[in-house]
């Protein structure tokens, strides 16, 4: 029963998501304009001062193939991190006071020099980035089903 009120709430928020994203997103794109100088997005992107970006909501810190990360960031990979909407937006903000509280280490360094310190800024440039991974609403929907009801109507939810 769990399972399929999740479904529809699911299916309810990818109907809504798009026409809340678009806008937010749209503005997002200028804003990357920002993160241009150290990293590229989207096809036939290639590493630079900091790794390509194309499906980042979702992955696990410190990941992209062929990038050199730090430490620290590698480290938080390791511990479990998972970026989303909501980590990012404290990431992009300070990444190294990010990853000093994430691995809870005062020595955490961080590569990424860069921040960007306005909320409505930030909640902007996620929603672009977030146009470059498969409906992350649908796979935060399916963590939060595996929280909520036990690994079996997890297993429901993804044979569905
Ligand atoms: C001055 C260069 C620079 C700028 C500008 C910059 N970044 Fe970064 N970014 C980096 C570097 C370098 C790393 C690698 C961090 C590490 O290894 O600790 C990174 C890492 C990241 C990561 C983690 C990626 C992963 O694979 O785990 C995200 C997300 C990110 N940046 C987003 C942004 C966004 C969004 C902007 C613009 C608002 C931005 N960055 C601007 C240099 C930059």
């Amino acid at each position: 029963m769990m399972t399929r009120m999740t479904a529809i709430a699911c299916a309810t928020m990818m109907l809504a998501a798009p026409f809340a994203q678009a806008q937010d997103a749209e503005k997002g794109e200028k804003l990357f304009k920002r993160c241009t100088s150290c990293h590229m997005i989207g096809d036939g992107a290639k590493n630079r001062t900091g790794p390509v970006l194309t499906e980042v909501v979702g992955r696990v810190a410190g990941t992209y193939e062929g990038y050199k990360y730090g430490k620290s960031i590698v480290a938080a990979g390791e511990a479990g991190l998972v970026w989303d909407e909501d980590n990012l937006f404290e990431y992009i903000a300070d990444p190294r006071g990010f990853l000093k509280e994430y691995l809870n280490d005062p020595k955490a360094k961080a590569k990424m020099t860069f921040r960007l310190k306005k909320e409505d800024q930030r909640r902007d440039v996620i929603a672009y980035l977030a146009t470059f991974s498969p409906e992350p609403e649908e796979v935060e929907e399916e963590i939060e089903a595996e929280v909520e009801d036990g690994t079996e109507a997890a297993e429901d939810v993804s044979s569905e």
